[in-house]
């Protein structure tokens, strides 16, 4: 869980802005709510230096990369920094391509405690290949550091991603819609098997708070990334955003199924048209439940008992609005939003 700063500032880094967010993060109640990592996306860098060691933007970075991280790590928080494992990164920066126990070592040596990295500029490399050599640098840098593979879903990544990083992107980039949020969202199903504590399929950063999308949407958008275990990458301006974002994002009991111990990715178990039922069984043996009408009106949905197999007995409770439900009986009928979720905890 975290942050990131391509989704609402693309190039537009600095070590204000990641100063600002970090003070954010802590002020706005997001680091309690688990939000830790701090990272910076494409544009940190400018080019190598004689000995080929990477250098941070001397404009926008000026106190350089190590003394941003200090910062960060002042506020009990993790910093993360951005590269691409062929020869330029997507807006062109020097990319780690032959350079990569080197930039794994100057990443070590700041500080920094994750690395995304992308695939832009890597015409005839293979990814399995070049993203194993990047771990192994990672493994030799002497300082623990996550590894977030961002290779769009070329070559597969969910099958050699749990051997090489700790999670790697399954699709091609998310943007501000509820037709590509959904699109990414919705087709993770079937990549359950790939997923467990330490590696993880990754549908993208959030862009909750973003503004293009309502609420009911970013509702859809947390309670689905939530069911899928996905990394919680928050992609707003941490510094404006208003009260309906924060409490969505700091949704304790929808976070608390994101980060479930047990670790396992929630699949579809039922659909009819444009209604879906997800589940995830979660470790106290409860399961969390999706219902979500992908449709363009309002409709009511059933959730039957025998569909998950639960006991008439077992108690239901709403995770966005924090509401119990009392118990399911024979089944569970809620209308559910255009766009929209009801997301449930349903007991033993
Ligand atoms: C894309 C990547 C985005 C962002 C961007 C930066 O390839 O998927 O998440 O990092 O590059 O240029």
């Amino acid at each position: 869980m975290g942050w990131n700063s391509w989704n609402k500032f693309g190039c537009n880094v600095s070590d204000k802005l990641i100063r600002e967010i970090a003070d954010a993060m802590v002020s706005s109640g997001m680091q309690a709510a688990g939000y830790q990592y701090v990272n910076i996306d494409d544009c940190w860098q400018v080019s190598r230096d004689s000995e080929g060691t990477i250098v941070a933007d001397p404009q926008r970075f000026p106190n350089g990369i190590k003394n941003l991280a200090d910062y960060v790590h002042g506020k009990g928080l993790r910093l993360g920094i951005y590269t691409d494992a062929g020869r330029m990164t997507c807006e062109k920066r020097p990319g780690s391509f032959e350079h990569e126990v080197q930039d794994a070592k100057t990443y070590a040596s700041w500080g920094v405690d994750y690395v995304k990295v992308d695939w832009c500029n890597a015409e005839g490399l293979d990814p399995e290949i070049q993203y194993a050599k990047i771990r192994d640098a990672l493994a030799q840098s002497g300082r623990p550091i996550v590894f977030s593979i961002c290779n769009w879903g070329v070559k597969a990544p969910w099958r050699w991603g749990p051997v090489t990083g700790n999670l790697w992107r399954t699709t091609g980039d998310i943007n501000d819609t509820y037709d590509r949020m959904s699109l990414i969202g919705f087709s993770q199903n079937g990549l359950e098997k790939f997923a467990g504590p330490g590696h993880w399929n990754d549908p993208d950063m959030l862009e909750v708070g973003n503004g293009g999308m309502n609420r009911d949407e970013y509702r859809t958008h947390l309670a689905l990334w939530a069911i899928l275990a996905a990394p919680l990458l928050a992609g707003n301006d941490l510094r404006t955003m208003n009260a309906e974002t924060r409490e969505l994002l700091t949704n304790s009991e929808v976070v608390a199924v994101d980060q479930d111990r047990k670790g396992v990715q929630g699949h579809r178990v039922w659909e009819e048209g444009p209604l879906e039922i997800w589940v995830k069984p979660v470790a106290d043996g409860s399961r969390a439940v999706g219902l979500f009408n992908r449709g363009e009106s309002a409709l009511k949905m059933h959730l039957d008992s025998k569909l998950i197999d639960a006991q008439p007995s077992a108690q239901l409770r709403d995770l966005l609005d924090h509401k119990d439900l009392g118990s399911i009986k024979d089944s569970y009928t809620t209308e559910v939003p255009q766009h929209g979720v009801v997301m449930l905890r349903v007991s033993k």
